[in-house]
Parts: structure tokens; C-alpha cells; sequence
């Protein structure tokens, strides 16, 4: 990578702004859609690529993440392109050891175990000297989007992120990190707050490099109850969006932000009140009662459930249809309730993205 394509400045200019105009509760012409995990195992060409190949050295290849990003926009009209990257880099870059193991998920040879074991995380994260390799793979594919459209940045969430640095790997009951709730509550607000600095810093950092919109994954907030969601997600999820945009306000910038806290129903009124343009639903919720919960405060995105692409197209674009009618057309961004799994056929995605735009054309043209 060199020259211009290295430098964050004198981007394209963007073509498609569907799904900014809409993250701002915008009108559009169409309900803008993209997929949570767009690229990944479900296309050939995205297998082929990460073949043989190391999953986070493909993080750390701001060529390969660039290509892998553009894969899915090849095949389908989506209307937002997401970076390839992980949200396990962030305790990478704390200085723990995290590996992808082939058939097992992330896994965390040496986890956290007691609150004496905070003490192996870095103090104080140089974000561009750990991270500068995911602002670099920002950079490069804003450039090589040549403006088709907007380019969306991502974190793990701090809880989300804890509980993969105590569990050591994916959990059913993350009783381990749940434990550390329980029984260490004041190491736990320091591990999050800890890794609440990093983040914030890692999205400014994003933003810089040439992100335009943010995600904010919290994956396993459903395993919390409400208080616990209060005290251990919702107040750290508040405080990166509120310290992100005071920041960016400063520099005049303007960057919308998406909150995605899977399964935490309870909390869709207190996330449309934390300074996010954007709540992210997962497919468990009726699309109806979360614009009446959300009272119209913010935009909404999601959430049919990914199962639905087994079902035949035809099936597909009926379940679109009254997604739509049940968000209306304004503020809204499609997408599924969660990521895509490897044995989902392209052909259905494509479906998908075609059904969300015929329909909500007709809808918006009426
Ligand atoms: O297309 C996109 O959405 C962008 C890329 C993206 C990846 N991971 C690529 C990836 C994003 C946004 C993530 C976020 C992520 N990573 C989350 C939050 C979203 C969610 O799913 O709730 C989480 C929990 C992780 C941690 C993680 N990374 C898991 C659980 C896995 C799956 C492991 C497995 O074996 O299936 C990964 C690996 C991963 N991250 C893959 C991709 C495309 C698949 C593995 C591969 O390519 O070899």
C-alpha cells in the first residue's frame, strides 16, 4: 500500500448516502440494507481468499481486509460496506494472546482469572501503534470503495469483550465472567472501564482512518439481567458514545453511531436514550413494539432472523415485506437479527437485499 491509497484524506466522493441519510432518520428513496458478517465462510470467493491462511495475520493484512470487505458488494447492492476485522483484536492489543482455532472459535490460551490478572494488560494502549494495522485496512478500502458506499467501523463492547478475556473462548452460561460480577465487582468496573478507554480511543482512531459510521457490538448482553445490563453494559455503552461524539463534535465531525446489544430486550428504551443514532435489534424483538419502546427517538436496524434465508425466496420476500410494514420505511436500516452462518446460500442473501428494495420503494412511492 502507498501513496494516496495510505493517506486518510481526498476520499471519493460518496455515491450512495441511502443508509447515512437513514442511520440520521433521513428520507430516502429506498430502506438501505447490509448484512452483519457480509463477508465471511458463506461465499466461495471468501474461503478461497482466507484459505490456508491464518485468520488474524488476515487481520493484521490491510490488503487482504480490503479485499475481503469489497467481496460482498461485488455480488450484492448492499447499501453500506462493513470492515473485515475482529472485535478480538482489542485484547490483543491489551496484550493478551488470542488465537482463531480452526473448528473451535476464538480461543484465549491464557485467560483471566482473578482480578490479580489484571495486572498482565497493558496500562496505557497506544491505539495506532496495536490497532494502526485496522486504520491502515480503513484507509485502503475507503479509497477502493471509490464511493460506492459508506464504509462502517466496529468495536466489541467492553462487557462483550471481558467476558471473551474470562471465559477464555465462547460460553453458554459465561459463568466465569459472570462470577467476576458477582464476586469482584470493583475489578470489574476497572477491567471495563480499562477497556472502555481503549475503545474509545480505537474508534476515534477509525473515524480518523476514514470510517464513517460506527457499530458498537454488545453480543452478550442477553446473558445479563436488567440490572446487571445497567451496571456492567448500558453505562459503558453511554459513556464511548457520549466521549466518541463529544470528540469528534469538537473536530465538527459528525459520525452516526449503531448500538447492537443482542437479546436485550429490556433495555431497548434506556439504549434509544444513549446518545446513539442507531439501535440495533436482534431478530427476538417485534418490530412494532420497538418503534413504540423507542418512541421514534432514534433510527432502528435489523432484525429478521438469519434462519429465514433457509426458507425459499419466494418465503424471503413475504417475511420482508412485513419487516418493512412493521418499521415503516423512515429511520430504518435492514438487516438480519444477527450475522450470517457459512451454510447460508449467496443466492438468498441476494433475495434478501433485492426484496428489501422492491419493496420498500413501493412503499415509499405510494
Ligand atoms: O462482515 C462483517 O460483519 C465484518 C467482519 C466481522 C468479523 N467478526 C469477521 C469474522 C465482524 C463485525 C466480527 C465481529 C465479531 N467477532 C463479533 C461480534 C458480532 C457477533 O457475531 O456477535 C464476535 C462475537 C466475534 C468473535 C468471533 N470471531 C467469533 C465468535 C468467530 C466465529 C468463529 C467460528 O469458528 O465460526 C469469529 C471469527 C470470524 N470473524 C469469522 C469472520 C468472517 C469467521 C472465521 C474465518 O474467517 O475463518
Amino acid at each position: 500500500m502507498q501513496g494516496k491509497e495510505a493517506d486518510p484524506k481526498d476520499f471519493p466522493q460518496l455515491k450512495n448516502d441511502t443508509f447515512l441519510r437513514a442511520a440520521r432518520g433521513e428520507e430516502t428513496q429506498h430502506v438501505p440494507v447490509w448484512c452483519m458478517r457480509q463477508a465471511g465462510r458463506y461465499l466461495p470467493e471468501f474461503r478461497e481468499s482466507r484459505a490456508g491462511k491464518d485468520f488474524f495475520e488476515t487481520c493484521r493484512s490491510p490488503e487482504a481486509c480490503c479485499e475481503l470487505t469489497l467481496q460482498p458488494l461485488r455480488r450484492f447492492s448492499f447499501d453500506a460496506a462493513i470492515i473485515f476485522s475482529d472485535i478480538l483484536v482489542v485484547p490483543q492489543a491489551m496484550g493478551m494472546d488470542v488465537q482463531m482455532v480452526p473448528g473451535k472459535g476464538p480461543t484465549f490460551p491464557d485467560p483471566l482469572k482473578d482480578p490479580e490478572d489484571l495486572q498482565r494488560l497493558r496500562v496505557k494502549v497506544d491505539v495506532n501503534t496495536e490497532l494502526g494495522y485496522v486504520f491502515r485496512a480503513i484507509t485502503l478500502t475507503r479509497h477502493k470503495l471509490e464511493g460506492k458506499v459508506p464504509l462502517i467501523g466496529f468495536t466489541g463492547a467492553p462487557w462483550t469483550l471481558m467476558s471473551y478475556m474470562i471465559e477464555g473462548g465462547g460460553s453458554n452460561t459465561h459463568s466465569k465472567a459472570k462470577r467476576w460480577l458477582y464476586q469482584h465487582p470493583e475489578a470489574s468496573h476497572m477491567l471495563l472501564r480499562m477497556l472502555t478507554d481503549v475503545i474509545v480511543e480505537y474508534l476515534l482512531g477509525q473515524v480518523a482512518a476514514g470510517a464513517q459510521a460506527l457499530q458498537v457490538f454488545e453480543s452478550h448482553a442477553g446473558i445479563l439481567g436488567p440490572a446487571e445490563f445497567k451496571e456492567f453494559s448500558l453505562l459503558y455503552l453511554r459513556d464511548i458514545a457520549r466521549r466518541v461524539k463529544d470528540k469528534l463534535k469538537e473536530d465538527g465531525q459528525d459520525v452516526p453511531m449503531i448500538v447492537f446489544a443482542k437479546d436485550a430486550h429490556y433495555g431497548v428504551e434506556d439504549l434509544s436514550q444513549s446518545h446513539y443514532e442507531v439501535v440495533g435489534l436482534d431478530w427476538t424483538i417485534d418490530p412494532r413494539s420497538a418503534r413504540e419502546r423507542t418512541g421514534g427517538k432514534v433510527s432502528l436496524q435489523g432484525n429478521m432472523d438469519p434462519c429465514a434465508l433457509y426458507a425459499p425466496k419466494e418465503r424471503i420476500s413475504d417475511i420482508v415485506h412485513k419487516m418493512l410494514e412493521g418499521f415503516g420505511t423512515r429511520g430504518y436500516i435492514a438487516n438480519l437479527g444477527h450475522g450470517l452462518y457459512p451454510d447460508m446460500d449467496p443466492e438468498h442473501v441476494g433475495a434478501f437485499v433485492q426484496a428489501v428494495h422492491k419493496h420498500s420503494k413501493q412503499m415509499i412511492e405510494q
